[in-house]
């Protein structure tokens, strides 16, 4: 049994959401009200944060075309995370609200004042999720014709990260002074340039918004790779993560958690959440045949491949699905294609996909009644140590149903157990992941 509370958040975008199931309604959920619904049933369930994923380009890596991506939706339609995390932002008052930018599209300056206004909305709840960017296609819609290299693409986002870190710097918290004897807004004396010159950027500074709650916003990252392990561990306050079974999670943390001590930060200062798959239902039997329903579907085996080629940037409709895969690598996500590979697994390219979202039977499947899988997940964090879990649904194929099985089946189980809060007490989010 976990001695602590866990740290959960929900891994989504701004996609279509469920759409062809029976008893689903989604297809066009554009004016945001949805998923504004579903950040409120999140934040009734004290959830850490909602992540808004994003990625920038229609994917034609799956059979050198878009058809697989738009007949499937796979990360597209995908509209735009920033204003849906300020309608969000202003509907809550406790949930973090985390965007996805990419270094690769915003100006740093631009980045700095977006992430400003929106914690400032958020009332010092807003998050950063810093990607690079992993397609060569995204790369061909900001003027470029493929991808930078991994190794550059972070010691990019390294400087990035600098500039925008002074830019919210470039305010003192008590700038703004409102004195009416004197007339004076602000002090021009706390305000200052920063005259940011590096390899890549140059920014002269200040920025020109007030300083936020925060300061600067919370910061989360995915890097899967030894480099983008080392990139998260230096500037992440959340981690998000993907790994197979027990060992492959507790490797990650320990890793990231080396990586910070060695740049000089306390790793409890870093909250390490796991992308899981739960499937929920009232019995165990019913989720492991609601599970069985899902991967026996029609086009699951094209719609893993393709969802898996948007985000790798290989084209696994090349390779025979009935033979192990060829150790692969990529410019694009490598920690997402190492964990789908699951290299030297022997599994056959049709396994890999019918476990693109759990393997039945591992130690991390979480697939039962919310007491069986809130049992697991207190059994699982215990033995990696820490620290929460990432929920999401396959093809981020979001349902009014799901959202229900969690808030209210799982996280009512969990926090029977003491795995999850009953109330807040932070009111920033950074305070909200420093609770335990
Ligand atoms: C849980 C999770 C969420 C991610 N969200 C995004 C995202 O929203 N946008 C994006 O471009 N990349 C996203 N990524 C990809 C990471 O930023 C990173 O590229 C990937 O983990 C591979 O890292 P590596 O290149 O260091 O191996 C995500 C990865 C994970 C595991």
């Amino acid at each position: 049994m976990a001695s602590r509370p866990l740290h959960l958040g929900w891994f989504m975008n701004f996609t279509p959401g469920e759409w062809d199931h029976p008893l689903a309604t989604g297809g066009s959920p554009w004016d945001g009200r949805f998923y504004v619904d579903m950040a409120l049933a999140l934040e009734r369930a004290c959830f850490d944060y909602i992540m808004i994923e994003d990625t920038l380009m229609v994917s034609e890596a799956y059979g050198d075309s878009a058809e697989a991506t738009l007949k499937h939706a796979l990360q597209v339609p995908k509209h735009d995370p920033a204003p849906l995390a300020a309608l969000i932002a202003a509907a809550t008052s406790r949930l973090g609200v985390v965007a996805t930018m990419s270094t690769l599209a915003y100006p740093p300056f631009m980045l700095a004042r977006l992430c400003s206004t929106l914690d400032h909305i958020a009332g010092g709840r807003f998050g950063w999720n810093i990607v690079t960017s992993g397609e060569d296609a995204a790369a061909q819609n900001f003027g470029l014709d493929k991808l930078p290299p991994r190794e550059q693409r972070y010691e990019m986002a390294d400087e990035y990260v600098d500039l925008v870190c002074r830019l919210f710097d470039s305010w003192n918290a008590d700038a703004v002074v409102m004195d009416r004897t004197t007339a004076t807004y602000a002090d021009y004396r706390k305000v200052r340039p920063i005259h940011f010159e590096g390899k890549y950027f140059k920014c002269r500074g200040p920025l020109n918004t007030v300083r936020s709650p925060q300061g600067k916003p919370v910061f989360v990252q995915a890097g899967g790779s030894p480099r983008g392990r080392a990139f998260a561990a230096r500037h992440a306050d959340s981690i998000i993560a993907t790994a197979n079974g027990i060992d492959g999670m507790k490797q990650y943390r320990d890793d990231v958690r080396r990586y910070a001590a060695s740049f000089g930060r306390n790793p409890d200062e870093i909250k390490v959440l796991f992308l899981v798959y739960p499937v929920l239902a009232e019995t165990d039997e019913e989720a492991q045949a609601k599970r069985q329903r899902l991967v026996s579907s029609p086009n699951f085996i094209e719609r893993a491949l393709a969802s898996t080629a948007t985000v790798t940037d290989i084209d696994f409709s090349r390779y025979d699905l009935d033979q192990p895969l060829p150790r692969l690598t990529t410019n694009g996500e490598q920690g997402s294609l190492d964990k789908f590979a699951q290299w030297g697994s022997g599994k056959t390219l049709r396994q890999l996909a019918m476990e693109r979202f759990g393997a039945p039977g591992s130690e991390v499947d979480f697939v039962g009644s919310p007491d069986t899988v809130a049992e697991r997940m207190g059994n699982v964090m215990e033995a990696i140590g820490g620290d929460g879990f990432l929920i999401s649904t396959p093809f981020q194929r979001t349902s009014r149903r799901f959202i229900v099985e969690v808030t209210e089946g799982l996280v009512p189980a969990m926090q029977r157990r003491g795995l999850m809060r009953t109330a807040y007490s932070g009111t920033t989010l950074r305070e909200v992941l420093a609770e335990y």
